[in-house]
């Protein structure tokens, strides 16, 4: 849809505290309780359990209600393709942008975009290897090569540091991913990527309504996708949608899945002349996805405030605990927590393995996993030549990366205000680092 008109410091002992623009730093210490955890027998060597409130639905997502399930009835009674409009109008009329178009799902709205850009076969694209295969493999299909570039291990975010040692003569874009909700330094690398003249582009799969500065992570680049599947944070069980900031790459897009739309381009468009036949896919939203993320949107901001005075009304307290950080999120940064609580273990610092720790957690009653993400550069597809214009270069090793899946630990994101539970969680945890030493194998 096009507007109308246009054509690490924890305080001071820590290194650093992941804050957010909406949350002050300024938790409980966990110090008068903690002894009294040490008095007390682990879980694990037959004491009771810390965590006895049940907590299935604590974390439980997406929150539809009432009001989805009458409009969706509705939509039943009377079906057709209205609320995609409906919510292209209301996502342009909350990001301000010039252009925007509604998918199928998130990876149709990348594939959508990396068409868009019109670049020569060959052109490199860097991309963190730490996301899902939609950021990257697409790419294939328009002879574009992916440049994998490492992530911060606490940010989970594009190193930009790493990008400037993978720079190409062949680089033609940048494409940051901001994982978790965690707004990327889009600053930085627009200031680096206008300096060494490259497109920048964002993934904003798990990042919407979240910003930088103030500004809405999708707008910082030329073109950005979202996505509405159904553990994102506006839930639409499947779709996307892609935002672009100039009419070319807007009209093309569009066109290779949309075969009804270049017929509203204006004459001089190079695409119009594409109505009909299209340009052979055919990515449209499935309508009644669009009208539960319509919704949904409308709860963003209010969900998103709250999902993150409940994450830091743990993580706060949890990670005054030595060895145990969060995810770090700039202070000039405003996210949103989505999924699974995301923190990390300083192994020599907290004095025991993740794995001993997640099993005494577990004993307790604490919802905690390892957390190890697929890293893309393993993958068979990026190994074989015949499947790129030039074959991607395999890093040997990320590091970052590698330390993020070696140190992540995944909790519940508790997606309603649960303060017993809480307790309950941060109780467990004070037990198994006051009983550290004798888990020491
Ligand atoms: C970072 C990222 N990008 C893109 C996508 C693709 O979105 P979809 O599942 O809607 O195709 C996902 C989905 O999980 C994702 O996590």
């Amino acid at each position: 849809m096009q507007r109308k008109g246009d054509s690490t410091a924890k305080t001071s002992r820590r290194r650093f505290l992941g804050t957010t623009g909406a949350v002050a730093a300024g938790a409980a210490l966990v110090r008068p309780s903690a002894a009294r955890a040490a008095g007390e027998t682990l879980a694990l060597h037959g004491g009771p359990k810390a965590v006895t409130v049940p907590h299935a639905d604590a974390a439980r997502w997406p929150l539809y209600g009432k009001e989805e399930e009458d409009a969706i009835v509705a939509f039943l009674r009377n079906p057709g393709y209205g609320p995609n409009e409906e919510l292209e109008r209301e996502w342009q009329e909350y990001y301000q942008v010039p252009y925007v178009k509604s998918y199928c799902n998130g990876t149709s709205a990348l594939t959508a975009m990396f068409f868009g850009l019109n670049l020569p076969p060959g052109s490199e694209i860097m991309v963190p290897s730490y996301t899902f295969f939609a950021t990257i493999v697409p790419m294939r299909l328009f002879g574009l090569v992916p440049v994998f570039v490492d992530i911060h291990p606490r940010t989970m975010n594009f190193d930009l540091n790493d990008a400037k040692k993978r720079l190409t003569k062949n680089t033609r874009a940048v494409l940051p991913v901001h994982w978790f909700g965690n707004p990327a330094d889009m600053d930085e690398i627009c200031d680096w990527a206008k300096e060494k003249g490259l497109i920048v582009l964002e993934d904003c799969a798990h990042a919407q309504g979240t910003r930088l500065k103030g500004k809405l992570m999708g707008t910082w680049g030329e073109a950005s996708i979202t996505s509405f599947q159904q553990t994102k944070p506006v839930p639409g069980i499947e779709g996307g949608m892609g935002i672009y900031q100039n009419r070319e790459c807007y009209e093309r897009a569009t066109a290779l899945g949309h075969y009804e739309v270049p017929k509203s381009y204006p004459e001089d468009s190079p695409y119009r002349r594409y109505a009909v036949s299209g340009m052979g896919l055919k990515l449209r939203m499935h309508p009644m996805c669009a009208v539960l993320a319509r919704l949904q949107l409308k709860r963003l901001d209010q969900r998103s405030k709250e999902g993150v005075a409940q994450t830091r009304s743990l993580n706060d307290r949890l990670t005054q605990l030595p060895g145990l950080y969060d995810q770090k999120t700039r202070p000039d940064a405003q996210r949103l927590y989505y999924d699974q609580n995301t923190l990390f273990i300083d192994e020599a610092e907290a004095g025991m393995s993740r794995e001993t720790l997640i099993k005494a957690l577990n004993a307790e009653g604490v919802m905690a996993r390892p957390f190890v993400y697929p890293l893309q550069h393993k993958l068979a597809l990026y190994a074989e030549a015949q499947w790129w214009h030039h074959k991607p270069v395999i890093p040997d090793v990320l590091p970052g990366s590698e330390q993020c899946n070696a140190t992540a630990i995944f909790l519940p994101y508790f997606t309603k205000p649960v303060p017993e539970l809480v307790e309950q969680y941060v109780k467990a945890f004070e037990k198994v680092w006051a009983h550290r030493k004798s888990l020491k194998a």
